[in-house]
């Protein structure tokens, strides 16, 4: 076989991807077969690894392959199938795999943030910086009834200070609730913070130290970039693909070549991309964190949003070894405004209570109330349910919009 690919413009993880998906088209290797291992393939053909593994996500997207866990990589489709897919056109494609960098990079946004940040205030633009939920979004009756009834039953918690972990009636309705999510969590161990991004960023101090790497979504929310500038962490972004998120062979590959310290994902709804990591990827992600002893911080944040039960699982879900650590708050889902998050450290849990502890002291007792009300009330199941429902709806309205054939209705 030719494996002289480099004076040719093409890249070379394109050109093997062109190469396999012929053998396919022509019936040379049919539906089933096994693919050499990354490995394999990448010393059969004098390529990098990642350049191999670029090519087999590359086949994946155009669906010729499937990657089955710990199996490796086998033809998915026989050949007259595969040039059905190849004739079928699709209404809006779908992006490919990113493709980042080999290697961790410092972390520098915190100026690229501050622009974009004064932009969303500006009226004359859109804001597609942050995931802000509208007002409409959250009925303020049930909200104000909550708040006057923890003033008039709590109203002496404002006469103390509060103490982290938060109230235990709180710790134990989350505790309930992460059953959801397919935990069991006990209530000792939740800790309640700001928002999700406190949760992460005590996360990230209790299992680095500055200089450190860690591997995370390419692209990444840019919140989670800030903290990593701040705490001087470096970044190593791993290839993601916007329906299924990080890749978990890339990410094995990482954790074989270069010092990763943690990994920060969000593994469902993530922010920009909107993947979400199928359940096989969640299973093995928490395998490799018991193999290789790495802290996973997962950023639970949106997983009560998704509409299918199995993208509400949570990586937390498959650990057996206390080495995957949930952040989560309800800034999407019940009350932005009482900037309320949580989170679950595993054998971390004591270190991220003592940070919580000493950088910002406990959460305002009467907020946690007024949280745990709303939490525990009848009525909150039924309206997650709606919530979901509307951010569907108007999920499917900006496809539309966005869809070749919208723009070409559209009025000149
Ligand atoms: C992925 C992700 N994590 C965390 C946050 C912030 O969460 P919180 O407001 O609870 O701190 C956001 C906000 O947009 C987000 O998109």
């Amino acid at each position: 076989m030719d494996t002289s690919f480099s004076d040719a413009p093409t890249p070379l993880y394109r050109q093997l991807c062109d190469r396999v998906s012929a053998l396919i088209h022509s019936g040379a290797l049919r539906k089933g077969d096994k693919l050499a291992s990354v490995r394999e393939m990448a010393r059969q053909q004098g390529m990098a690894q990642s350049t191999v593994l670029q090519a087999y996500r590359a086949l994946e997207d155009r669906r010729l392959i499937e990657a089955r866990p710990r199996s490796g990589y086998f033809v998915a489709v026989s050949a007259p199938a595969a040039s059905k897919v190849a004739r079928r056109a699709p209404a809006l494609a779908v992006p490919a795999i990113t493709t980042p960098p080999a290697d961790s990079r410092s972390v520098d946004v915190s100026r690229l943030v501050e622009q974009v940040m004064s932009a969303a205030v500006d009226e004359r633009f859109i804001s597609f910086g942050a995931a802000c939920p509208t007002d409409d979004l959250f009925p303020p009756e049930r909200l104000r009834k909550a708040m006057s009834r923890a003033l008039q039953q709590h109203a002496d918690s404002l006469s103390h200070y509060p103490f982290a972990p938060g109230i235990r009636p709180l710790r134990e309705v989350i505790a309930r609730r992460a059953l959801g999510m397919g935990c069991t969590l006990d209530p000792e161990r939740i800790l309640i913070t700001n928002g999700c991004l406190e949760s992460i960023s005590l996360c990230l101090r209790a299992v680095t130290q500055p200089g450190d790497v860690v591997a995370i979504e390419s692209p990444a929310y840019f919140g989670l970039l800030q903290i990593m500038e701040s705490l001087g962490l470096r970044a190593l972004e791993i290839p993601t693909h916007p329906r299924t998120g990080l890749s978990v062979p890339a990410l094995q590959l990482a954790l074989d070549t270069q010092p990763v310290k943690a990994v920060l994902l969000v593994p469902t709804l993530s922010n920009p991309l909107g993947s979400v990591m199928p359940l096989g990827a969640r299973r093995e992600l928490a395998r490799l964190a018991r193999e290789h002893d790495l802290p996973i911080i997962e950023d639970a944040l949106y997983n009560d949003l998704c509409p299918r039960a199995e993208g509400r699982r949570a990586i937390k879900s498959f650990d057996t070894t206390g080495h995957v650590l949930l952040c989560s708050s309800y800034s999407k889902t019940v009350a932005p405004g009482l900037r309320l998050g949580w989170v679950e450290a595993g054998r971390w849990s004591s270190e991220v209570q003592r940070l919580k502890s000493t950088l910002s002291g406990g959460h305002t007792e009467l907020l946690e109330w007024a949280m745990t009300e709303l939490l525990d009330q009848v009525q909150h199941e039924p309206a997650l349910r709606q919530l979901r429902a509307t951010v569907a709806e108007r999920m499917a309205q900006a496809r539309a919009s966005s869809s070749p054939t919208a723009s070409r209705q559209a009025p000149a």
